[in-house]
């Protein structure tokens, strides 16, 4: 590549999902002197972000629909064309998934690099200018070697240059996390090469919150980041089971560690387990690369994570059994949200998905209503896990779209996403169209257990002494 600082005109971003799709918006919104091309072979997805109805964009996240109107078709455009797009820009962001594999070496563990790979690939092969590659996917340290020696090999006598530029937008608020990030993080060895990345986050974002690091420390801070978020919610949860053996309170005792400065108040909140399609992924991911090093002992430590979160999800599941005095076979259960957090319609590893299956296996029925989860995501989600037939899976699930038909004569009501709309219902009306004892199995300490109690319900809250339940 030239010795020069390569001036970025055209932007291309491979991947339109919940990275790609945001970051790119907010990045044409603040940088409205660059075309910013985000191309993806999924030609449904790409449809969707081209829906004149700004409601059918694929990714629900508040005030992205009024960035996408602001810059699409002015200088964000959504495209299928891949190769297009790789020749045109002078940089290019690779957002692809990379899911844990599910086949061959690693199984259940590493990081699945396909399509990854099939990314560089597909450079190698269109490319006819000189380009800088920017990681934004989350991916083992070192892998920007890989990448390299593919790009490098080509033969084309392009010239790269590879960026690690990882993504800690969390879904829900990732505008927000994008337009006022605490940092971003940019790993690189060629310096004209990183500040041009550099550049263009100056557009929004202080200097002194835009971090430059070697490649394989940037790399490796993503996965980092996600264990120690993930382990702060799992120290949390295990605390919250001795909380209800000891009439200890698991929300007061966050907020009182989370009030030492050293501790902090922020992933101190108990709950059914963490969801999202990337704590798990990144923790497995981590213990593999530990292991393959051969840190045993660094490997056990982070895989206890992923440990205590299953046991979170399964021991709310068996409390409702337990609950409903040992069997909840032919009885009905209302799951209120399925979503893996709120504010979202992503529902990848959401806890709602593992405590549905324990309860189905347990033949209840169960009522789902999510305020943005589809009837067929649910399924899907239900049938990946290959438990029952599909066919079983639509007989004992029924998706509604009112909360209220959902819990109409149910013998119990389980809070799986802590939507805040939850709590404006009417509690009372719902009480009296259950069956009786009405119980209330708050997987997000989310609602107020007292006034509940006052309205009728038993209650099991999650870290709560729970008395009498
Ligand atoms: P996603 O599944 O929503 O989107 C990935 C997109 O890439 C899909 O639309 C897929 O069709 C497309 N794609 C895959 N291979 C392709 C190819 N060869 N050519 C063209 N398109 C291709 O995934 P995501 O949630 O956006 O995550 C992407 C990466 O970002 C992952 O590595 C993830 O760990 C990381 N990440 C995700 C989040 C998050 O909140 N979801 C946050 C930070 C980092
Ligand atoms: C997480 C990280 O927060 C992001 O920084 C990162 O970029 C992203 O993963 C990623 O790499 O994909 P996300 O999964 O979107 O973001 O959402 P979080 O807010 O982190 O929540 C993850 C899960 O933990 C959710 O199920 C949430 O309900 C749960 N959680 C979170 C708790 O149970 N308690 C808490 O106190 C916080």
């Amino acid at each position: 590549m030239a010795d020069y600082k390569m001036e970025i005109k055209n932007i291309c971003c491979i991947g339109a999902g919940y990275v790609g799709g945001p970051t790119m918006a907010v990045i044409a919104h603040q940088c409205p002197h660059i075309k910013v091309t985000i191309v993806d072979m999924n030609v449904a997805r790409i449809n969707a972000w081209n829906d004149e109805n700004l409601d059918n964009l694929p990714v629900y996240e508040p005030g992205l629909s009024e960035i996408v109107a602001g810059s699409r078709g002015k200088n964000l455009f959504f495209s299928t064309d891949v190769d297009k797009g790789i020749r045109e820009a002078e940089m290019i962001f690779i957002s692809v998934n990379t899911p844990t594999k599910t086949y061959g070496k690693g199984k259940g563990m590493a990081a699945d690099l396909k399509f990854i790979e099939l990314c560089a690939r597909k450079i190698a092969e269109v490319a006819n200018s000189d380009k800088i590659i920017v990681e934004k996917s989350t991916l083992p340290v070192r892998t920007a070697e890989a990448l390299k020696s593919i790009l490098e090999n080509s033969g084309n006598n392009v010239r790269y240059h590879i960026l690690s530029n990882p993504e800690f937008l969390a879904e829900g608020t990732a505008i927000e996390d994008l337009l006022n990030p605490d940092r971003v993080l940019i790993g690189g060895e060629d310096k004209d090469a990183v500040d041009s990345l550099v550049e263009i986050y100056s557009n929004w974002v202080s200097s002194e919150k835009i971090l430059t690091t070697n490649l394989w420390s940037s790399e490796l801070s993503k996965l980092t980041a996600n264990a120690f978020l993930a382990q702060r919610v799992s120290s949390i949860n295990a605390i919250s089971e001795l909380c209800e053996k000891t009439e200890a309170d698991v929300n007061e005792v966050s907020k009182a560690i989370g009030m030492d400065s050293r501790i902090g108040p922020k992933f101190l909140k108990a709950s059914v387990g963490f969801g999202g399609s990337c704590f798990q992924k990144d923790i497995l991911n981590l213990v593999y690369i530990a292991r393959s090093y051969g840190l045993q002992e660094v490997a056990a430590y982070w895989e206890q994570v992923i440990i205590m979160n299953d046991h979170q999800k399964r021991r709310f599941a068996e409390r409702i059994v337990q609950t409903l005095f040992n069997t909840v076979s032919g009885k009905k259960i209302a799951f209120l949200g399925w979503a893996f957090k709120k504010d979202t319609n992503d529902t990848r590893e959401s806890a709602a998905i593992y405590v549905a299956d324990y309860l189905l296996n347990e033949e209840a029925e169960l009522v789902v209503y999510d305020p943005k989860v589809t009837a067929e995501q649910v399924y899907a989600d239900l049938d990946y896990l290959n438990t029952r037939d599909a066919s079983l899976n639509r007989k004992l699930v029924r998706i509604v779209n009112d909360p209220y038909e959902a819990c109409n004569q149910a013998h119990g009501i389980a809070i799986l996403t802590e939507w805040d709309e939850f709590n404006a219902y009417d509690w009372e009306k719902i009480n009296k169209n259950m069956k009786r004892p009405a119980f209330i199995f708050d997987g997000r300490s989310a609602l107020n257990k007292e006034e509940l109690r006052q309205t009728g319900f038993e209650v099991y809250s999650i870290g709560s002494s729970n008395v009498g339940i």
